[in-house]
C-alpha cells in the first residue's frame, strides 16, 4: 500500500468518533423537502454541507438557489495534472418522519442503539454523503487528493428533483466531469459489497375522483349515483391483471426484454423468495407471473397505490357517500420506458373505463425514465477493486428497483456515467420509522471510498 493510502486510512480509523458526530449534527436538521414548514432547515442542512467542504479546503463553495432548495456546489482541485475529475452527488433532503408514533426514538434526535444509528436520514443518504466527505477529508488531512473532485449536492432528490435539470443545462461547464459518484444506493447485506449498475424510472400521478356535487346520506341516496371512492376502487382494482401485469394500454410495449445471461445472474444473486419474505414480513410473495421476485423489482416495471383517500375514516361510523376520492399511484419504470408515454398510457386507460356519473382529473407528479450504466468501465472497477480490498471479495453487480432521477440527466445531459453504491441496507427502513444506518458496515464504506479515490487516479483525464 503506498504511504499516502495507509495514512488516509489510519485516519479514517482514528476519527471513526469525529465522523459518527459529523453525521448525527446533519441528520438533528429536520430537512423535510416536501413540507413548506421546513424551509429554512433545508437552507441550514446545506449550509451544512457548504461549511464542510470549507473545511475540507474545497474552493468556490457556491449556495445556488433555485425555485425549491438550494443547490450546494464545490470543487477541490487536485496539484496533480492529467487526473480525471470526479463529481459527487449527494441529496440533503428527508423523507417525512410519519407516523410518527412508531418511531422508538425522536426522527431528528439520532440514538446510538446497538451497531446502529437511528434517525431519518441516517441510511437515505446523509450517511453516504458524510461518508463520501470524511474518506476525502481522510485523504486531505494526510496528504493530497490523487483526483479533482467537484460536489454536488441537491435538497430535492426525495420530490423527484424538479430544479435539478434545469441548473444541469445552465452549469455544464462548472460541472464537467468524467464521472459521477453516486452513493445514494446501498448493498444486498454486511457481507456483500454492491455495485448497482441499473435503476427504475418513475412516473408517479395523484388520481382525483368526482361523483356528486356534495357528500350525501347514504341512505337517503345510496342506491341512485354512483360512489367515487368505489370508482376509485374499481379503477385501481383493474390496473392489474390476474397474471400481476399491468393493463395500461401499451406499457409493455417498450420494455427491453431480459437477456438469457442477465436471468442467469439475477438467479446468483442471494436474493431468493426467502429474502423477500423475511425483508417485507408478507407471508407470501405476489407479482407479476413468469418472473423470479429479484427481476421483478429489478428489471420489470410495476405500478403502484401509494395512497388512498375518501369519505369518512375518522373514529366511529358516519353514514355518507363521498363527494370524491383520492389516490396516489405511482409506477416504477425500466429501459425503454418513457415517464411521459406512460402518462398517455394511464390517460387511455381511464378513458376506457368511464363509470356514470364520474369525472376525473389526473396530476402528474415526480418523473424520470430508467437507466443502465457501463459496468465495464475503468471507473466502475476502480470501486469494485476498492470494495473488493475491504470486503475481501468481489462486489456483486445489481440491478435495483429504487429510483435516483439525477442519474439519467447526467448521462443526457452531460454525457457523464455514474458510479453508483452505498453503504445503507436493505432493513435500514428507509422511508420508514426507525430508519438507521449500520455503523460497522458504514466505516468500511469510508475506507472503501478513500481506496477508490486512490484507484481513480490510474484513469486518465480523458
Ligand atoms: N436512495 C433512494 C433510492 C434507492 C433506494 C436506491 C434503495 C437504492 C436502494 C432515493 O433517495 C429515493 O428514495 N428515491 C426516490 C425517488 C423518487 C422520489 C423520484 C424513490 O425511489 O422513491
Ligand atoms: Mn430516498
Amino acid at each position: 500500500m503506498p504511504a499516502s493510502l495507509n495514512r488516509a486510512v489510519q485516519y479514517a480509523h482514528q476519527n471513526q468518533n469525529h465522523f459518527l458526530n459529523d453525521l448525527k449534527k446533519l441528520v438533528m436538521i429536520p430537512s423535510v423537502s416536501t413540507d413548506p414548514e421546513h424551509k429554512s432547515d433545508m437552507l441550514q442542512a446545506a449550509e451544512y454541507l457548504a461549511n464542510e467542504l470549507r473545511s475540507l479546503g474545497v474552493s468556490q463553495v457556491q449556495l445556488f438557489p433555485t425555485q425549491g432548495h438550494p443547490i450546494v456546489f464545490g470543487n477541490l482541485s487536485s496539484a496533480r495534472d492529467n487526473v480525471p475529475t470526479v463529481l459527487i452527488y449527494g441529496h440533503y433532503d428527508v423523507q417525512p418522519p410519519d407516523p410518527l408514533d412508531l418511531w422508538q426514538s425522536l426522527p431528528f434526535t439520532p440514538e446510538q442503539r446497538g451497531d446502529h444509528l437511528y434517525a431519518r436520514g441516517a441510511s437515505d443518504m446523509k450517511g453516504q454523503i458524510i461518508a463520501s466527505l470524511k474518506a476525502i477529508e481522510s485523504i486531505v488531512k494526510t496528504g493530497e487528493m490523487p483526483v479533482n473532485v467537484k460536489f454536488l449536492f441537491e435538497g430535492e432528490e426525495e420530490i423527484g428533483s424538479p430544479n435539478l435539470d434545469s441548473f444541469i443545462e445552465d452549469h455544464k461547464a462548472l460541472l464537467a466531469c468524467q464521472v459521477v459518484l453516486n452513493p445514494d444506493s446501498g448493498m444486498i447485506a454486511p457481507d456483500v459489497p454492491t455495485i448497482i449498475y441499473a435503476l427504475r424510472g418513475l412516473a408517479y400521478f395523484e388520481l382525483r375522483v368526482y361523483g356528486p356535487a356534495h357528500d350525501l346520506h347514504s341512505g337517503v341516496f345510496g342506491g341512485v349515483v354512483y360512489n367515487p371512492a368505489q370508482a376509485l376502487s374499481l379503477l385501481v382494482a383493474g390496473m392489474h391483471d390476474h397474471q400481476g401485469r399491468v393493463t395500461l394500454p401499451g406499457f409493455y410495449d417498450r420494455v427491453r426484454p431480459l437477456a438469457p445471461e442477465e436471468r442467469d445472474e439475477f438467479a446468483r444473486l442471494p436474493l431468493d423468495e426467502d429474502y423477500f419474505l423475511k425483508q417485507t414480513g408478507a407471508t407470501e410473495l405476489w407479482g407479476e407471473a413468469g418472473f423470479t421476485p429479484a427481476e421483478r423489482v429489478g428489471a420489470r416495471p410495476t405500478l403502484d397505490v401509494n395512497g388512498l383517500y375518501s369519505g369518512f375514516t375518522g373514529k366511529g361510523s358516519k353514514t355518507v357517500i363521498p363527494a370524491w376520492a383520492m389516490g396516489k399511484i405511482s409506477m416504477r419504470l425500466v429501459p425503454d420506458q418513457d415517464p411521459q408515454e406512460v402518462q398517455q398510457q394511464l390517460l387511455r386507460y381511464l378513458e376506457e373505463h368511464p363509470l356514470p356519473g364520474i369525472r376525473w382529473e389526473l396530476t402528474a407528479m415526480a418523473g424520470g425514465p430508467a437507466c443502465i450504466t457501463d459496468r465495464t468501465s475503468g471507473y466502475t472497477q476502480a470501486l469494485a477493486r476498492a470494495l473488493e480490498t475491504v470486503w475481501g471479495k468481489p462486489p456483486l453487480f445489481k440491478r435495483e428497483g429504487g429510483s435516483i432521477p439525477v442519474v439519467a440527466s447526467m448521462q443526457q445531459l452531460l454525457g457523464v456515467d455514474s458510479v453508483l453504491t452505498g453503504f445503507g441496507l436493505p432493513d435500514d427502513n428507509i422511508h420508514a420509522p426507525n430508519e438507521r444506518l449500520h455503523l460497522p458496515t458504514w466505516f468500511m464504506g469510508i475506507d472503501s471510498l478513500v481506496h477508490f479515490f486512490f484507484n481513480l487516479q490510474e484513469n486518465k483525464d480523458e
